[in-house]
């Protein structure tokens, strides 16, 4: 493979036409005949529905149908057919599939109608009549009830807590050095640019071809027939361009569903999106409550990790992440006492976010090292260092690359670390109070069996496609720089296609594992075409039909011997020779299990934060931060930085910003919406910078790839905490800070 895309800071290739607009989203490809639907969502969290008084909104010029569970048409029987690849063990909610309320915001009718403002206007005129039952969203009042979650088939991907071993309570009793507390994360709602929306074109009986934002168009395709009863190759998902997704788009989500039922029974095409306010009506990262309890001997040696995370979750599903098992995986211990459990409330089952889990359960975590190097009287990055480890503890097995020393050292470096006075209150600003904070942060190297295809033609251009996703990611990008220097072409003669069921298989596109997984199946479709450029060079060409694939290389001027340098035979000329005028190759890309399985694959991240902070208004500014990481190769060190960067917007922002306010006399989030839902703003944004210290990893795969979409978030909120501690003295453990914690305040003033 010719090294001369891959590593490069390439510009999005996809670029042009999303800055022009020509860039088409889910609710923008439009079919003569549009049908628009628009949903109404309950406002009661559990009970009954009683009576819908339609008639006005019947009356409205325009309106077709209005959809409830009374009329609706029956789709599959079993639960097992709505299970997506992202389900977790339970009962998929189905969209009005009775008269009961699960929960606020649940969707409940859907009007169509000629235009979208008709459908809204309709919908808004539709009364409900509820019998309302009692019901608990409050995971805080029922700490005591959490239970073991259930197992099912996506608990391989999302193992929960090994066994204790030794005696980590009694050791943390008697330990030199404690540190620990109890922490508490609100929920988040999913807020992409793009609004969730699905166009269905009905293209005859039983026959759909569906526009949709989703993360995986597969999925999707899986989904749709199974539930509606439809051939597989009768259901064609094309998602191109996704505005953000984050984990909101892994599983299909209720406006597809619904899109669906009434394309099928009206017979005619059916736009359905969703409002921004809808946004918080299917899923949210979940609130939780966790404890740490970690003590060290006199040196600071970690000798007992106690860790605990109880996550609240649906009662018809029970959504698990990884929160607890980082803190034995980052740092080692000879005892170690790790629980996970949940609480089933009467909400949406939670879905995963942007690092589900390893933000929730790092942060927790790094705050706690930070407290046990603050009583140890040690520097927080000399601690981490005393207590480095190779070997991941919760499986025993070594980390097949983990340069987090040098993340350290270049991070500290290019922040000044080393001018750091440690005592806290003791650095200022003007007026303000500086708190110099650092956390290190940790994430899954994870890669899936995925299709793709290469085609070249005689033309000599070449087109790679899989049905993966690019939300904004880079995808598109990344496998025309992998596809081009594998078959030793210029970049603008090769284009990835990605985004459509009917290409072939790719799983959903999440937990930072597409560019390993995509990539290789890239890697491998390239190599099946070489091997066939060869075999048929070697029928035009004397000296090709005895060299073996090792003997030859792939260059821009086409195939050519290594050894004499002969002359060079195009790809044009070998394509056109043959009788289809066109090359194929369509392979699977195997994750190496052999060679994996006896490591643990991570990307890590260390990440120094600067803080101001006004004591008097209890207002934290960020202004400078630097993240280092390691994982693995970088591909293209621009979209990577935008990768980590967003990490790290994010990271600011659930902190000091984001947090859904649930009122649970109404079992309702009552910020549901832009105005109220706060997320950071230019001005919350100051100097940020990133650091990839690459990584030589030939376990990972073939590429050395690991992956980066959520480790920019992983570390960010506790090394703000950690800076807010050095700033102020003052632990603020639960998310996010906001003004009233700081200030100390128990509630915020009305
Ligand atoms: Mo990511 S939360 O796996 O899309």
């Amino acid at each position: 493979m010719q090294q001369k895309f891959v590593g490069q800071p390439i510009s999005r290739v996809d670029g042009e036409a999303k800055v022009t607009g020509s860039a088409k989203y889910a609710a923008e490809f439009n079919v003569p005949g549009l049908r628009y639907g628009y949903v109404v969502n309950s406002t009661i969290a559990k009970g009954k529905i009683v009576k819908f008084n339609l008639e006005n909104a019947m009356a409205v010029h325009g309106v077709i149908k209005i959809y409830t569970h009374e009329n609706r048409p029956s789709t599959a029987w079993l639960s097992l057919n709505y299970a997506d690849m992202d389900a977790p063990p339970g009962k998929p909610f189905i969209p009005m599939h009775n008269n009961k309320i699960v929960y606020n915001g649940q969707p409940i009718a859907m009007v169509v109608a000629d235009t979208f403002e008709q459908a809204r206007y309709a919908a808004s005129l539709i009364t409900v009549e509820y019998e309302v039952e009692d019901f608990e969203t409050d995971l805080h009042a029922h700490l005591n009830e959490a239970r073991k979650p259930k197992k099912g088939l996506a608990s391989a991907l999302k193992p929960g807590p090994p066994k204790p071993k030794g005696d980590a309570d009694k050791v943390f009793e008697s330990s030199a050095i404690k540190a620990g507390g109890t922490f508490v994360h609100g929920v988040e709602h999913h807020n992409p640019m793009e609004l969730f929306a699905s166009t269905v074109v009905f293209e005859g009986d039983k026959k759909l071809t569906i526009y949709d934002k989703t993360q995986g168009s597969v999925n999707c395709q899986l989904y749709v027939a199974n539930v509606f009863g439809l051939h597989f190759k009768d259901v064609r998902v094309i998602s191109p361009y996704v505005g953000g997704a984050f984990g909101s788009g892994l599983r299909p989500n209720y406006q597809l569903f619904l899109a669906v039922m009434a394309s099928l029974d009206l017979k005619q095409s059916v736009r359905l999106s969703m409002n921004r306010h809808q946004m918080f009506t299917f899923g949210h990262r979940p609130a939780t409550y966790q404890q740490t309890k970690f003590g060290a001997d006199g040196t600071g040696k970690i000798q007992a990790i106690n860790h605990e995370g109880i996550g609240e979750t649906s009662q018809y599903e029970d959504y698990t992440e990884i929160v607890v098992n980082w803190s034995n995986m980052m740092y080692p211990s000879p005892n170690a006492k790790l629980q996970y459990k949940l609480l089933p409330l009467d909400m949406a089952s939670p879905m995963d976010m942007r690092a589900p889990g390893g933000a929730t359960g790092v942060h927790p975590l790094e705050i706690t090292i930070d407290e046990l190097a603050f009583n140890a009287k040690m520097d927080p990055v000399a601690f981490r260092l005393l207590n480095f480890t190779d070997v991941d503890e919760t499986t025993d097995k070594l980390y097949s690359s983990k340069e987090l020393k040098e993340c350290f050292r270049q991070a500290a470096d290019k922040f000044g670390w080393k001018d750091r006075n440690p005592e806290p209150r003791s650095m200022r600003r003007d007026n303000k109070l500086l708190g110099w904070g650092m956390a290190s942060g940790i994430w899954e190297a994870m890669q899936m069996p995925t299709r793709a295809e290469a085609i070249l033609n005689a033309d000599g251009k070449l087109t790679v496609r899989s049905a993966t996703c690019d939300m904004g990611t880079g995808t598109y990008t990344i496998m025309s720089q992998i596809a081009a220097d594998f078959m030793g072409m210029d970049m603008a003669d090769v284009t990835f296609e990605l985004g459509d069921s009917d290409m072939p298989f790719a799983p959903i596109s999440g937990g930072s594992f597409t560019a390993a997984s995509t990539g290789t199946a890239v890697q491998a479709a390239c190599l099946g075409l070489q091997k066939k450029l060869l075999k048929k060079a070697g029928k035009l060409v004397a000296p090709f039909s005895d060299a073996d694939i090792d003997d030859v290389e792939f260059t821009d001027s086409g195939l050519r011997l290594k050894k004499n340098g002969g002359k060079p035979l195009s790809y044009k000329e070998i394509v056109s020779a043959t009788k289809e005028k066109q090359l194929k190759s369509k392979n699977m890309g195997w994750p190496n299990v052999m060679k994996q399985r006896k490591y643990t694959r991570a990307t890590h991240s260390a990440v120094f934060v600067e803080v101001e902070v006004d004591e008097d208004f209890g207002i934290v500014k960020v202004t400078r931060m630097i993240t280092a990481v390691a994982a693995g190769k970088i591909l293209n060190p621009k979209t990577a930085r935008s990768q980590i960067l967003g990490g790290m917007v994010w990271g600011i922002s659930k902190a000091l910003r984001e947090e859904s306010v649930m009122d649970h006399r109404f079992g309702k989030f009552v910020n549901d919406n832009l105005s109220e839902y706060h997320i950071p703003v230019n001005a919350d944004i100051n100097e940020l910078d990133v650091i990839f210290v690459e990584e030589d990893d030939k376990i990972v795969n073939d590429l050395g790839v690991k992956g980066l979409g959520e480790i920019g978030l992983v570390a960010v909120p506790p090394a703000i905490a950690n800076a807010v501690f050095h700033a102020t003295g003052k632990r603020v453990n639960d998310l996010p800070i906001t003004m009233d914690k700081v200030m100390d305040r128990v509630a915020p003033l009305v």
